[in-house]
């Protein structure tokens, strides 16, 4: 949520600012902005995507730049809220990510209120640090000071018109990367921005800062005293973002699911520690949000038929300040895609003065949920552009049914990947069946349901969550049986009910359905082959019953895909959303 790249070299900044953020751009396309110096400071800001920037950009010279992709919080998405900041003294330029939680309280105490030019936090950084430098003569004690008065999450990068050769960077509760080269550095929110052009970072901590010059990158703890850092090198297998043939993300990543079964057969590896502390676990806990809930949703009825220990899933946001009764030998498993969602990472938080372990499964190798818990299982999803998870969804899935194999033994479940594998790729070649559905029953609609019972109605939950999120259709996924306790009197002549129907004990959903069609709704039945009838809507191939839902899964993003696509929305970047959600 919110993209940030700097760049500082001895060649032109503009290239490496234009790519990092177009690579960042899935983060936050509200607007975009750049700070370039050139005997002053030139901004270029622009309402919406990235892509006018590169006009205006490309002729200019510099070699010490910033620039960010926003997603607006403070303040809608215009020209003067889009980043970077100026203070009001006109001093300082910076890049925020993250939210400030006291800036009222410091813009009073500083006496700028009266001469922002913005609704944001960050201008307000930006002028704090401005008086804190005048004040202290020096740059990095002013950083020092202002981490002590900012409450809230932030990375910042930031320029000194009367230092203008360096870039400042520091941060808290949001991530930031320094690319290093013998001659240039640059400093990003995440390595995926620039991880082709520089195959070393260091990764910032919390309060720590950094002094950036083309020559040399050096970073200090909050007391100002160096700190040595690590070299890691991001792995470069996951950073491919070619579009090849597709004309979306979405259905790009939708069809690249079979490899990715593939490939987790192929990579997938664990920790023998793991496997101990899964055997010991008295019980699991599944922390998440969004659609990495939902595939915990799934998990929960994997771990607890593969286990046979007890498994709750809670959302990051809720555990993160209401805990549940925390039981002795708990096990806590995060998912998430990014690794970078806050609400998950506060949740993990309130568990590190704990003895608990925790793991975390995602598909950002040095992301921050990566490196806080005590194990980390890769997804090998491969980078993931469409805001809309897809494949890092039943990636997850299927990693969650490798941990509980590697414990239980119940089925080989190499085999068993690579039948789900084949039967993703009969769904897919069947795709134009659930687009000519598509365009028959949602078309004109304001409403729709997904409902199973089970699994299914975690991947009911998915399905709508897909829907809601691209299309704009208002879509909720119920357990079959909650639907005569309520919510059927929503039902209008042609509000599609889609029921998703994979295993034998759920065929009482198919009562659900007649009920609904008594009221003129209109039921669509997507079953898989062991349960099927003939007068089903879409029917997948049977796999092994405890990896249905993974195939399942393909014609439900198939259906948001489509639904979007009729509508005529930009799938990849539908509207107020973000790819990561770094605030709480
Ligand atoms: O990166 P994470 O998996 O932790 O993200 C969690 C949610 O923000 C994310 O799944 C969100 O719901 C997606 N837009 C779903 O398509």
């Amino acid at each position: 949520m919110c993209g940030i790249v700097g760049h500082v070299g001895q060649s032109s900044s503009v290239p490496y600012l234009l790519k990092g953020l177009t690579n960042l751009e899935y983060r936050g396309y509200d607007s975009a902005g750049v700070a370039l110096w050139n005997h002053g400071f030139v901004i270029e800001k622009v309402v919406g995507v990235v892509a006018p920037l590169t006009t205006t950009l490309l002729p200019l010279e510099a070699t010490t730049g910033i620039g960010h992709t926003r997603w607006a919080t403070h303040g809608i998405a215009n020209h003067s809220n889009a980043h970077p900041h100026t203070s009001v003294d006109g001093r300082i330029v910076l890049v925020h990510n993250g939210t400030i939680e006291n800036y009222n309280e410091l813009a009073r105490e500083y006496d700028i209120t009266d001469l922002l030019q913005s609704d944001t936090d960050t201008e307000v950084v930006a002028s704090v640090l401005d008086r804190l430098v005048t004040k202290t003569g020096s740059m990095t004690q002013a950083i020092q000071e202002l981490m002590h008065q900012l409450h809230g999450s932030f990375a910042l990068v930031i320029m000194d018109s009367l230092n203008p050769g360096t870039l400042y960077a520091v941060k808290h509760r949001s991530p930031l990367l320094i690319g290093i080269q013998a001659d240039q550095h640059v400093v990003v929110s995440d390595a995926s921005a620039l991880a082709d052009s520089f195959t070393e970072f260091y990764v910032l901590e919390d309060y720590e800062y950094a002094v950036i010059t083309a020559t040399s990158a050096l970073v200090y703890d909050k007391q100002g005293q160096q700190v040595h850092k690590q070299r890691f090198i991001p792995y470069q297998r996951s950073m491919d973002r070619s579009l090849g043939v597709y004309q979306h993300y979405m259905q790009k990543e939708i069809e690249e699911q079979p490899v990715v079964m593939r490939r987790l057969i192929k990579e997938w590896q664990m920790d023998d520690e793991i496997q101990a502390h899964l055997t010991q676990a008295a019980r699991i806990v599944i922390i998440a949000s969004g659609t990495s809930y939902h595939a915990g949703l799934v998990g929960k009825y994997l771990l607890e038929t593969m286990l046979q220990k007890p498994v709750d899933v809670l959302l990051g946001s809720e555990f993160a300040y209401f805990p549940p009764i925390q039981v002795e030998q708990s096990l806590y498993i995060f998912l998430s895609q990014s690794g970078e969602t806050m609400d998950s990472i506060r949740a993990l938080e309130r568990l590190q003065t704990s003895e608990a372990v925790t793991i975390s499964l995602t598909n950002a190798e040095h992301s921050t949920l990566a490196r806080l818990t005590d194990y980390h299982v890769y997804l090998h999803a491969g980078v993931e552009v469409a805001v809309a998870s897809t494949k890092a969804y039943t990636a997850q899935i299927a990693c969650l049914a490798l941990l509980a194999n590697a414990v239980s033994r119940s089925m080989n479940i190499n085999v068993e990947l690579a039948n789900v594998a084949l039967a993703m790729e009969d769904v897919i070649s069947r795709s134009a069946v659930i687009q000519t559905l598509v365009r028959s029953s949602m078309n004109d609609q304001r409403s729709s349901f997904f409902i199973g019972r089970g699994v299914d109605y975690a991947l009911a939950q998915e399905a709508a969550l897909k829907l809601k999120e691209v299309s704009y259709i208002q879509t909720e996924g119920f357990a079959a049986a909650e639907l005569k306790h309520g919510t059927i009197a929503l039902m209008e002549e042609h509000t599609p009910v889609i029921a998703i129907i994979t295993d034998e004990r759920a065929s009482l959903t198919r009562s659900n359905i007649l009920e609904v069609q008594a009221r003129k709704a209109r039921g669509i039945v997507l079953s898989s082959e062991q349960v099927a009838q003939p007068t089903d809507d879409f029917v997948v191939a049977a796999v092994h019953p405890l990896l249905q839902s993974l195939v399942m899964a393909i014609p439900l993003q198939y259906i948001a895909y489509f639904a979007a696509l009729e509508r005529g929305h930009d799938i990849d970047k539908p509207r107020n959303l973000a790819k990561s959600v770094t605030v709480e």
